[in-house]
């Protein structure tokens, strides 16, 4: 058992985190700002309200948790956003991280699992993509995230951190016991949104073009279920603390599901039929990302179990329908 610091702790993916480092027998102690978190996602363990962007709090809060390892997932993550407004990415993603990692070398701590994102490798034109692809992230939310990733290199050269870094696909779904899920407001995700328009709590999904150079037309990505996710976190964990190396991680299970599959597996789910309507082009949409996910489950013996569409779908609609914040 470990004292783990869950940075994001109150978030989507930082509320599972916590949830399942308690259930493999650790004590998770989320560190939030309650900005797009929420209190009430903070269930299986203490609450630290704070920000990475106040130092003294941060000192206050390693002094107070005294954790042997960190998991990081406080983060801003929305592509349009960072587009619009990069030195709110910089500084709340980067300076953010560098107040963590100066904190942590401060205290002691030398393990850290960070979350980082395909969008680190922009357009690549590896299909499907392999950790070894050029990171050349096409926008800012991308490129703070790399920025972190190089971080973390140099805080091992020079003062021994181990971290790993994992590179998310398509987060979804939702705790199979939907005492926790995805509650972004404003939402900007596709599993949520064709959820919210199966529920009539909006009219319809827009799906974003449908003239890419794919078979249906529209974009194609890696849906992973955030309980998979999180599962190689904990594997990620457990690696560090038996003194393994420094990794650096896709995650997605390889299987690429165009947006028309995603609300045609609603349609399946739900057995209805969710209002579609067609619209232009997202600015900065790859055609097509999908993960290869082999050195995670060969480095860690990852297996993937809920990452079925059909699952992802079903667990966040029981949790749209029973415990939204
Ligand atoms: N989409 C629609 N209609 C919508 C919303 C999305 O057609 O209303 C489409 C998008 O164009 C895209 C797909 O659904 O083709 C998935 O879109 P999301 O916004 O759910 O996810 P992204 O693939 O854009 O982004 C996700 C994460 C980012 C991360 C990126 C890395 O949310 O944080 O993957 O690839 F940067």
């Amino acid at each position: 058992m470990s004292r783990i610091l869950v940075t994001g702790g109150a978030g989507y993916i930082g509320s599972h985190a916590c949830k399942m480092l308690r259930a493999a027998g650790h004590e998770p102690i989320a560190f939030d700002n309650l900005r797009t978190g929420w209190k009430a996602a903070v269930k299986f363990g203490p609450l630290i309200e704070g920000d990475l962007l106040d130092r003294d709090t941060l000192a206050a809060a390693f002094k107070e948790a005294q954790p042997e390892a960190v998991m990081h997932f406080a983060a801003l993550s929305n592509v349009g956003e960072s587009v619009k407004d990069p030195e709110l990415y910089w500084r709340n993603n980067v300076t953010g991280s560098l107040n963590l990692l100066s904190a942590m070398r401060d205290a002691g701590v030398g393990k850290i699992v960070f979350s980082s994102t395909a969008a680190t490798y922009g357009e690549p034109d590896q299909d499907p993509i392999t950790e070894t692809a050029p990171q050349k992230p096409i926008n800012p939310y991308g490129a703070s995230k790399l920025a972190v990733e190089a971080m973390l290199d140099d805080f091992e050269a020079a003062h021994g951190l181990k971290s790993i870094a994992f590179r998310y696909f398509n987060v979804a779904g939702a705790d199979p016991e939907a005492e926790i899920g995805e509650d972004h407001r404003p939402e900007t995700h596709l599993v949520p949104l064709v959820l919210d328009a199966a529920a009539g709590d909006r009219e319809n999904i827009t799906i974003f073009g449908d003239d890419y150079a794919t078979p249906d037309g529209t974009c194609i990505r890696d849906y992973v279920h955030v309980c998979d996710l999180i599962d190689a976190h904990i594997l990620g964990l457990d690696h560090l603390m038996q003194g393994g190396g420094s990794l650096r991680l896709n995650l997605g299970t390889g299987h690429g599901f165009s947006v028309r599959e995603v609300i045609d597996a609603v349609d399946e789910a739900l057995q209805m039929k969710v209002p579609r309507k067609m619209g232009t082009r997202r600015g900065g949409d790859p055609a097509r990302l999908v993960c290869d996910g082999s050195r995670a489950k060969a480095a860690l013996g990852w297996a993937p179990k809920r990452s079925v569409m059909e699952t992802m779908v079903t667990d966040a609609w029981r949790w749209r329908q029973t415990g939204r914040y």
